[in-house]
């Protein structure tokens, strides 16, 4: 009806875009197993476990909130997420501090919309990052990082770029334990980070999402070590297992309240508040209690179990591949057999995940969704595919060693198989 003038009314920036590479693998997935095809779901990164039962009690009990909340967020909520980073971290704020949104993501996007300095992207970087700022029109500045640093920034990097572009407002996103490597910083190169950024004035959004998912439960936040210029990026989506829910939340320095207050106002005029329920829900697991604690002990055994057999597993197929610490991700390199997937035709990342998955149903993401070269041979795998509210009883009753990890580790054990056949 509207002919070839419709696609070309579309804003430039997004006229080219596509749907996020996490949410269209996943659907790809899902579309196969409908025709019958056997496929292993290593590729969106949901948790696999359920939400805990304390949290989910809570939001039976205020499922009938119905009114909107505060744009900022629900006091109580605020308050207890506040009270969380203080237990957590040592990091004093005030419930005025806190930005609650349907999703980390959507404040990743606000905050880019409200900010127009550079943004430094470390990469492997979070799939989401580049495209949000693609649809906003800013230029994105890539640090590269290296497996031999465990894919961390190196702190001279970021200091080396900002003296090129000196005097620029920027702002860096640091995710540890990270997506895609699940690898993470210790305190030393936190430190270091943190005095570059205060040399340079650069705002940290340091994105610990996964920070509760720290396999031996000792994550290092920067925000105590730079305090100032630290934007504390949570939520509920990976701890908690509820990434459906949609609850996220940013804590800023005092010193930053002139960007929280841009952000709530654009939240304002965009989606209004998160839902209710949820946000009264959320008090309930920013709190916390023996039984979250409990749940998030049996979840790091569970996944440092598997982390370590996914890590074996492709090293045995000749992937280079850092020991994850933290979250459910590895990213696996497989430069070291270029010669060989060439002569099966395979030249690029993106090549070698179709290939996987077409040959023999390993759902996974190429590395240049995560900002790396087409050439690298790149990949990235969430050890998800499990069943993880029984892994998660289990692991209450027995130990997480190698027997345990071959007995619930599903369709991440029968994916590893088929890498192993895949690469022969
Ligand atoms: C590194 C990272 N940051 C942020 C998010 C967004 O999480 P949410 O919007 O569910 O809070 C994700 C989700 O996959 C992620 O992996």
């Amino acid at each position: 009806m509207f002919g070839a003038r419709g696609p070309a009314s579309l804003n430039l920036a997004v006229r080219d875009l596509q749907p996020s590479a996490t949410v269209a693998i996943n659907e790809l997935s899902d579309s196969l197993r409908r025709q019958g095809r056997r496929i292993h779901k290593l590729g969106l990164g949901q948790s696999p476990f359920p939400v805990p039962r304390p949290v989910v009690e809570a939001l039976r009990r205020h499922a009938h909130e119905k009114d909107y909340l505060p744009v900022k967020g629900l006091q109580a909520l605020r308050a207890a997420i506040v009270g969380y980073l203080e237990r957590r971290h040592g990091v004093v704020r005030t419930a005025e501090d806190v930005l609650v949104a349907p999703g980390s993501k959507e404040l990743m996007f606000l905050l880019q919309v409200a900010f127009t300095g550079d943004l430094l992207l470390p990469t492997p970087a979070w799939v989401s990052y580049a495209p949000q700022a693609q649809i906003i029109g800013r230029t994105v500045h890539y640090l590269p990082m290296h497996a031999a640093r465990r894919w961390c920034l190196d702190p001279e990097a970021l200091d080396a770029h900002c003296r090129e572009r000196p005097d620029r407002p920027r702002v860096v996103v640091l995710n540890y334990p990270s997506n895609p490597a699940g690898t993470t910083y210790a305190r030393a190169e936190l430190e270091a980070m943190a005095e570059v950024a205060r040399r340079h004035r650069i705002i940290v959004l340091s994105d610990e999402i996964y920070g509760e998912l720290h396999h031996e439960g000792r994550h290092v936040s920067i925000a105590p070590l730079y305090p100032e210029g630290t934007i504390v990026s949570t939520g509920l989506s990976k701890w908690c297992g509820a990434g459906g829910w949609r609850l996220g939340a940013f804590v800023f320095p005092p010193e930053l309240r002139w960007l929280l207050s841009a952000m709530g106002a654009i939240a304002s005029e965009s989606y209004t508040s998160t839902s209710a329920p949820i946000q009264h829900a959320a008090v309930t697991a920013f709190e916390g209690g023996a039984e979250i604690d409990d749940y998030l002990v049996r979840a790091r055994s569970v996944l440092r179990g598997l982390g370590g057999m996914v890590t074996q597993s492709l090293r045995a197929t000749g992937a280079e591949v850092v020991t994850p610490e933290g979250g459910f991700y590895v990213f696996a390199n497989y430069d070291g057999r270029r010669e060989e997937l060439a002569a099966r035709g395979i030249f690029t990342s993106t090549q070698l995940a179709t290939r996987l998955l077409d040959e023999v149903g390993v759902a996974l993401l190429p590395g240049a969704a995560f900002g790396r070269s087409e050439h690298e041979l790149g990949l990235r795998l969430a050890y998800v595919d499990f069943d993880g509210a029984s892994a998660l009883q289990a692991a209450g009753l027995e130990a997480v060693d190698e027997p345990f990890v071959a007995r619930h580790g599903g369709g991440v054990v029968a994916a590893m198989e088929a890498m192993r056949g895949f690469f022969g």
